[in-house]
């Protein structure tokens, strides 16, 4: 059993990436998220990366319609958790897929706490696979950067009331003590991803040393 949650990235099935496209390649069903009650896709982005893909790349998978009305009601995470569920009694590898990057306001995550909760196996055998955000091709598109030298990035939600943040800490130096650096929410510090001595550790670590260290104050 696996379950792929996939980011399509901001609409142009060249943006996907190669990782994502094996993915829906090699699974059995693709599950697509839709606003139509009727299960149509005649409005979905995220279908007509996925039938590009198919078309471009010569491959075909049953399509399993998620109806998604965008109300954030648990109900509504409910039956698509439920598809997911039912799907593996039929299949032995789902892909369910997303627009932009799964990290960024993305229904994977109100699915993925659920499926926690209610379907260990499930969530244990799941891979997120990230892609490019919105604003990543935004600013590619007028070639402006969303930061660069001393510049930070805010990533603000429109709403008339505060909400928890995640801060992402970038650029230390090797040797900084790292005590000046708050910790509020589910504090992760990540050194030299995809290299061969890759950490992904659930605490702040004490004194930076690798130039390739982030932190991520997740918020809770
Ligand atoms: C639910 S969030 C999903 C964000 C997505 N996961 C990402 O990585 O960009 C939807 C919001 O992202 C922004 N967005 C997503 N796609 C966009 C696009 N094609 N053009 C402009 N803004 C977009 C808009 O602010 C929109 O309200």
């Amino acid at each position: 059993m696996k379950l792929y949650m996939i980011s399509l990235g901001p609409g142009d099935f060249e943006l996907v990436t190669i990782k994502a496209l094996k993915a829906l390649q090699n699974c059995d069903a693709i599950c697509i998220p839709t606003k139509s009650s009727d299960n149509s896709f005649a409005k979905s982005m995220t279908y007509k990366i996925v039938k590009e893909l198919m078309d471009e790349y010569d491959f075909s998978k049953e399509i399993i319609p998620m109806y998604t009305p965008m109300k954030f009601k648990v109900d509504d995470w409910q039956r698509q958790v439920d598809i997911i569920k039912e799907g593996f009694s039929k299949h032995e590898t789902l892909c369910f897929v997303t627009l932009g990057d799964s990290a960024v306001y993305s229904s994977v995550y109100y699915l993925l706490d659920l499926l926690k909760l209610q379907d260990k196996d499930i969530y244990d055998n799941c891979e997120v696979v990230p892609g490019i955000t919105s604003f990543s091709h935004a600013s590619a598109k007028v070639k402006k950067p969303l930061c660069v030298g001393d510049s930070g990035l805010e990533i603000i939600p429109l709403l008339d009331y505060e909400t928890p943040k995640t801060k992402v800490y970038m650029r230390p130096k090797i040797g900084m003590d790292t005590r000046s650096i708050q910790d509020e929410g589910d504090f992760y510090t990540f050194e030299n991803l995809n290299f061969k001595d890759e950490k992904a550790l659930d605490y702040k670590k004490q004194t930076v040393e690798k130039y390739m260290t982030l932190f991520i104050d997740f918020f809770e």
